[in-house]
């Protein structure tokens, strides 16, 4: 058996062959299926970018339709899953409510059938319907009040939009969060989606993966990075703090939230769309002082990490965009699970179609053939 050399955060090895998608970190290209996020950011919606990644194909307008109508009647959630959020600390964080419901929905469908095109589709179908109605239940519940039902009537981003807050949301806003759902969904064998890998191939359930992926995506180096950026810029407070912030940085080897990337040397795609679509909102809803301070940390970093390739990444300029909608700084991560179900559950698909459990080996640096010492000894 040919032995790897032990890479930390097994960088740079293949754990998995697929087809999902494709990133080129030195000419920062992102690609679902073959198309190119821009194209998709720019025609796409986000329920047809899902179908795109679980199914490997558009749809073409009737089954388009069909997920849709699916996904859109199975929004609610089970009574027994709103009566335990109840139960939550208002103070928890929504990511761990996320994981803890979206773990119990197994409870409900414990029967799995793995090898069954039907289920997979019924499980892909309410995962991605219940995630946004169980992050905006938790919202208002921790808040004292009664969740609100989805509303049929709205797409699937407004309906998200008017669940957390009871208010139809504007139209552009609705669109533009539906494009940031487009460029979170997906991003290769990133560490969620790794997780989300592993759990798959132990063949548990699909709710146990997604739970598993969500727990993974809550972590600062990962989902919880945009949640940091903004209270990073929340600390510094205006343009002039930013380059003694950074400088302090670098000089305490910290690392700057929102910034850097294992695979991106280069601007992240994902963020110059994001930046654009910040700016949209910006014209149209007013000027964020935080985006004066953000450009000038683009441009501060540049200059003393630009050599590094330690340019902004997606999480840099997706808090802008989520903070001009007015939502809760501790719901951006769960709104990137709301969008990186789809990534994970086309890999759990992917996964099932030519199994074999993951098992790495390891670099073993321990001791040998020690003898036990009796506890009146030690
Ligand atoms: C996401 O993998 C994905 O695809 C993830 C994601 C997705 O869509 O799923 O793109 C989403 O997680 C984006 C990343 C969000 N995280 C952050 O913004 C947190 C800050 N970024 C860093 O923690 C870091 O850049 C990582 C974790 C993202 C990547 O780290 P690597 O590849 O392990 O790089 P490293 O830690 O080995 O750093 C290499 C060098 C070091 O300097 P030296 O020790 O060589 O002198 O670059 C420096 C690091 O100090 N560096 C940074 C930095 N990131 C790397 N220095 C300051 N600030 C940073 N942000």
């Amino acid at each position: 058996m040919m032995v790897c050399e032990y890479k930390p955060g097994l960088e740079g090895i293949p754990a998995a062959q697929s087809s999902i998608s494709y990133v080129d970190g030195q000419k920062g290209i992102l690609e679902y299926r073959g198309i190119r996020i821009e194209e998709l950011a720019e025609k796409s919606t986000f329920l047809e970018t899902a179908y795109l990644l679980i199914w490997g194909k558009l749809p073409s307008k009737e089954e388009l339709e069909t997920f849709e109508h699916e996904v859109r009647y199975h929004r609610r959630i089970k009574y027994r899953i709103r009566d335990m959020m109840k139960c939550f600390p208002e103070s928890g964080h929504p990511m761990d409510a996320l994981q803890a419901s979206a773990a119990a929905l197994g409870l409900f469908y414990s029967l799995r059938d793995l090898h069954n095109p039907v289920y997979i589709r019924d499980s892909v179908v309410r995962l991605i319907a219940t995630i946004p109605t169980m992050v905006a239940a938790f919202q208002l519940m921790r808040k004292g009040n009664d969740p609100v039902r989805p509303r049929d009537d709205l797409d699937y981003s407004a309906n998200f939009l008017y669940m957390l807050d009871e208010r139809e949301p504007d139209p552009l806003m609705a669109r533009i969060f539906d494009i940031c759902l487009i460029l979170q969904v997906e991003h290769t064998m990133n560490a969620s989606t790794f997780s989300a890998r592993v759990t798959a191939s132990t063949l548990t359930d699909p709710y146990a993966v997604v739970a598993s992926a969500v727990g993974t995506l809550g972590g600062p180096l990962h989902g919880g990075a945009n949640e940091e950026v903004i209270q990073m810029l929340e600390k510094i407070g205006s343009v002039e703090n930013v380059r003694p912030y950074i400088e302090d940085c670098l000089q305490s080897k910290s690392k700057i939230m929102g910034f850097g990337h294992r695979v991106y040397k280069v601007k992240d795609p994902r963020a110059i769309i994001l930046q654009n679509l910040a700016e949209q909102l910006f014209e149209k809803f007013g000027h964020d002082k935080f985006y004066d301070i953000a450009q000038e940390m683009e441009l501060v970093v540049e200059e003393k990490l630009g050599s590094k390739g330690i340019y902004p990444n997606i999480d840099f300029y997706s808090g802008l965009v989520y903070r001009k909608m007015g939502i809760p700084t501790d719901l951006f991560t769960p709104i990137f699970a709301i969008a990186r179900v789809a990534g994970w559950l086309a890999h759990w698909k992917e996964q099932l179609a030519e199994n074999r459990i993951f098992r790495p080996t390891q670099v073993y640096n321990g001791l040998h053939e020690i003898t036990y010492t009796p506890i009146d000894k030690r």
